[in-house]
């Protein structure tokens, strides 16, 4: 259920040949030798004689344009490992730190469509992954992933929230309802029916989330007007463009829920 981690090491045998690339490319523009001065054109300390300094470097066979050609690359050589693009045998040797599982977990409880779990969590692990993947209650999509789409809608002490971007040890001690936890037996919530019989849905895909938005909505509003339908539905995309069907729905299922009609 963990997702997997994004940082990794690549093995010593991967990062090699960059290592000794870029070691080589190191060693051969810091270290010019008096043919290298020759082929650019400047003999070996000629421009420290030139500006009146260099001449004792010059003997040392120490070039301005050597000196600083080298600084340069050296530092950035060092940037390089230090950041371990390369991978050298010094960044190899120190690890990088590693998560250690039971510094970062908690014990929670959730009670969800009525039954109480006690949990014991990642910090990470957001309240879909604990509802989809630890409670099995897979009616609950994964759409985007990042609080755009709505399938993941559920409802918590009373209010919607996207249970993919809510984390679990947030909801510790929360009330939270699913779809799973709509109908009872195999009695359909109206809501469900009125989906049902009007073709709320297409795929489906975003059906759950649709229906638990609908489902606050018509809790804390139960004679919506089609533009409250509308409002209260706004997070929630549908990717088969269903909108009037679902806004349909949801105007029938509160029209059931008053006695107002018939399945
Ligand atoms: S999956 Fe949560 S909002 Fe899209
Ligand atoms: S019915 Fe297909 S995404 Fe809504």
């Amino acid at each position: 259920m963990t997702r997997a981690g994004k940082t990794s090491m690549l093995p010593a045998s991967d990062t090699a040949p960059s290592a000794q690339g870029a070691a080589a490319t190191a060693r051969r523009v810091t270290a010019p030798g008096p043919r290298d001065c020759e082929r650019r054109g400047a003999p070996a300390g000629r421009e420290d004689k030139e500006d009146g300094m260099g001449e004792e470097r010059a003997k040392r066979g120490v070039s301005r344009r050597s000196f600083l050609i080298g600084a340069g690359t050296s530092a950035a050589a060092a940037a390089a490992v230090g950041t371990g693009w390369l991978g050298l045998g010094t960044a190899a040797a120190r690890p990088l730190p590693q998560a250690v599982p039971e510094r970062g977990r908690s014990t929670i409880q959730l009670r969800v469509n009525g039954f109480t779990h006690t949990l014991e969590v990642e910090h990470r692990w957001t309240l879909l992954e604990v509802l989809r993947d630890k409670l099995g209650l897979t009616g609950t999509k994964l759409g985007c992933d990042r609080a755009e789409c709505g399938a993941c809608t559920v409802i918590m002490d009373g209010v919607t929230v996207y249970a993919c971007s809510q984390l679990a040890v947030f909801a510790d001690g929360a009330e939270i309802t699913t779809i799973e936890g709509l109908a009872r037996g195999d009695d359909l919530h109206p809501l469900q029916q009125a989906f049902a019989e009007l073709d709320g849905g297409q795929c489906n895909y975003c059906i759950p989330g649709q229906i638990m938005a609908a489902k606050a909505l018509l809790d804390r509003n139960p004679a919506p007007t089609l533009e409250e339908v509308r409002e209260g539905l706004a997070g929630n995309l549908c990717r088969c463009a269903n909108y009037l069907h679902i806004q349909e729905a949801v105007l029938h299922a509160s029209r059931l829920l008053r006695g107002e009609a018939t399945p």
